[in-house]
Parts: C-alpha cells; sequence; structure tokens
C-alpha cells in the first residue's frame, strides 16, 4: 500500500506501512469495522473498511456485525454510531475532533429558540451533538434533507438547523418557508466567490463542484450542490475533465482514485491560508487510529436516557432516505 506523495524508499513511508500493518492486524484481532469520512486524511481512508458521507456512514454503522466500530471522522459521527450501536464500542482517535458547525448549536440556546416555536417540526442537520438530536423531530443529512422536506405536508412548518447555508439553500429548491437557525461550517464559509471567478476564467471548461454549506455566493457559481458522495459521483459520471472542488480538498484523493485521468482543483479559500482544511477532521491521524485500537481508547460514552431520545430522530432519517 502506497501513501500519497511519499517517497517509497523514504523512512516515513517505512513507518507508515508497518503502521498500517499493525492496524490491519488489531483490526482483525478484536472484530473491527473501520469507517472513514472523505475529509480523513488520504493514509487513513487507504486503511478504511468503507469511506462515505454522513449520510452513508451513519447507514453502514446501523448495519455493521463488527464488535468495535473505529470512526475516523468527526465527534458527532462516531456519537451517532453510538447511538445506533449501544452494545458496541465505538472509538474516535481523537476525542477532540469536534465540528465547528455542531459546535454553533449549543443545546442551552437551541433549547429556547425551538420553544419559541411550539407548532414547528424541528428537522437538524446531522452535524449537532446528542443533545440537540434529542430536541429533534428528524435528522437529515445534506444528501436527503430534500427529500426528507418534501415528505413532510405542506401546512406543517419547520425549525431547519442548525447550518443556515443548507438551510437557505433548502428553502430555494423546496420553496417552503424554513425558521432557520443560524449555524454555520467556518470550512464551507471559507470560500472566496473573486478567487473562484478568477479560477474560472484560468480554467474555463472546469464545472464548479460545490457542498450546500458553502454560502449562497460560492453556490450560485456551482454547476452542481451535493453532498460529498454527490460531488464524487458527479465527478465520476460526468463527461468533463476538469472540475473546482468546493468542499473540504481530503475528497479529491477520492475523486482521482475514481478518475485518475481527470483534472481536481481545490476551491480557494479567502485568506492565504489551508483554512479549506477541516481542523477537526485532521486532527486524526493515521498514528491517533493506531493508537485507538491498540488501548481500545478513547471510546464514546452516552448516558442511555440521552441516546434513546436521540436514537428516535435517527431513526426516522433512515426510514425516510
Ligand atoms: P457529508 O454529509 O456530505 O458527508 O458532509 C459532512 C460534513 O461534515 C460536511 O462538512
Ligand atoms: Fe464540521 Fe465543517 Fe468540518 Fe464538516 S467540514 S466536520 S461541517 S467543521
Amino acid at each position: 500500500m502506497q501513501s500519497q506523495g511519499i517517497n517509497p524508499d523514504s523512512e516515513v513511508h517505512g513507518v507508515l506501512c508497518n503502521l498500517e500493518r499493525e492496524i490491519l492486524r488489531l483490526k482483525r484481532g478484536m472484530n473491527a469495522v473501520i469507517l472513514a469520512h472523505y475529509y480523513q486524511d488520504s493514509e487513513i481512508q487507504d486503511v478504511a473498511d468503507f469511506i462515505g458521507d454522513s449520510l452513508q456512514l451513519s447507514q453502514q454503522a446501523a448495519a455493521t456485525k463488527a464488535d468495535v466500530i473505529v470512526f475516523a471522522g468527526v465527534h458527532f459521527m462516531a456519537e451517532t454510531a453510538k447511538i445506533l450501536n449501544p452494545g458496541r464500542a465505538v472509538l474516535l482517535p481523537d476525542l477532540e475532533a469536534g465540528c465547528s458547525l455542531a459546535d454553533s448549536c449549543p443545546p442551552h440556546l437551541f433549547c429556547p429558540f425551538r420553544e419559541q416555536f411550539p407548532d414547528h417540526l424541528v428537522i437538524n442537520y446531522i452535524n449537532c451533538s446528542a443533545a440537540i438530536k434529542a430536541m429533534s423531530d428528524i435528522i437529515c443529512t445534506s444528501s436527503n434533507a430534500e427529500k426528507i422536506i418534501r415528505q413532510i405536508p405542506d401546512a406543517q412548518p419547520i425549525i431547519f438547523g442548525p447550518d443556515r447555508n443548507l438551510g437557505r439553500y433548502l428553502v430555494r429548491r423546496t420553496g417552503r418557508p424554513l425558521k432557520l437557525w443560524q449555524g454555520a461550517c467556518i470550512v464551507h464559509e471559507t470560500f472566496s466567490e473573486q478567487k473562484l471567478l478568477r479560477l474560472k476564467i484560468r480554467h474555463p471548461a472546469a464545472k464548479v463542484l460545490a457542498h450546500p454549506e458553502c454560502e449562497e455566493r460560492v453556490l450560485r457559481n456551482a454547476d452542481y450542490v451535493g453532498s460529498t458522495t454527490g460531488i464524487l459521483n458527479y465527478a465520476r459520471n460526468s463527461p468533463d475533465r476538469e472540475f473546482i472542488v468546493a468542499t473540504e480538498p481530503g475528497i479529491i484523493h477520492q475523486m482521482e482514485k475514481a478518475c485518475g485521468e481527470k483534472v481536481f482543483i481545490p476551491a480557494p479559500p479567502e485568506g492565504n491560508c489551508a483554512c479549506n482544511q477541516c481542523p477537526h477532521m485532521r486532527l486524526n491521524t493515521l498514528e491517533k487510529l493506531y493508537l485507538c485500537m491498540k488501548n481500545r481508547s478513547p471510546e464514546i460514552i452516552l448516558d442511555e436516557q440521552l441516546r434513546l431520545r436521540a436514537l428516535r430522530p435517527i431513526q426516522r432519517m433512515l426510514e425516510m432516505s
């Protein structure tokens, strides 16, 4: 197994190969499954059993027969896996791997917001804590949000949280007047429209693929808007050869694997920084993945009453997807 961009003769490459071998040995020994999100480092993606978007990862977690789920993603993703699997150990390589969007919706503020609109159905994006899930009627992800909202009768008013950009996008797509929580993701709000337009001038044939967590000024320049898996599938099935990718650039690893002959250009952030990389996702490393499996820690632990309340809206999502 060769790690992207690392000289195969180097010492670093040898260490990575040893880690990969150890991870696979531990995985067999503990009957574990490794689930990874597309935003993880490519070395982590390469040792995973399954790589997917939030919906696919929760579907995999719901279906697994493994004794241990090793979740290479962020905290809310591993927590969702634990909500679905109380009897299985769920490990997260770095417990600090949070999510700016989930953090933008603290339960003590969301609770009074929800109480202002007692007749509203609460649909929350999966990027939120178990406490917020427990205050929701239905959970959704970027790949099923529109489908779920379209199943709700027109007369039923809806609160949508926590992502205001996905929320505004859904208002446009469905024509429904959603009551929006004003949360956002720091990564998807970093893209610069001006730099994107300049990039499009340099690459006139390139199609712009954007995640709906991006702001309207980026989405209005997109040829396709969808979840991470949606973006990957669009690139795979498109006859076009050049793409500008307005989401976390970790996904480009799978895009290049799926279509080696095509060119993928990360959409540029506002500053001269790497702030289009998710700082939370990137806390996980191959070393931490190995250590969490070796030590069976850190493990996600959840209060059972909270788990049961958070489970209902996730089950509704899985039924409605
Ligand atoms: P997906 O549901 O498309 O995987 O998105 C998850 C996420 O955190 C995007 O920032
Ligand atoms: Fe959260 Fe944004 Fe990172 Fe996705 S990219 S995990 S929404 S901080």
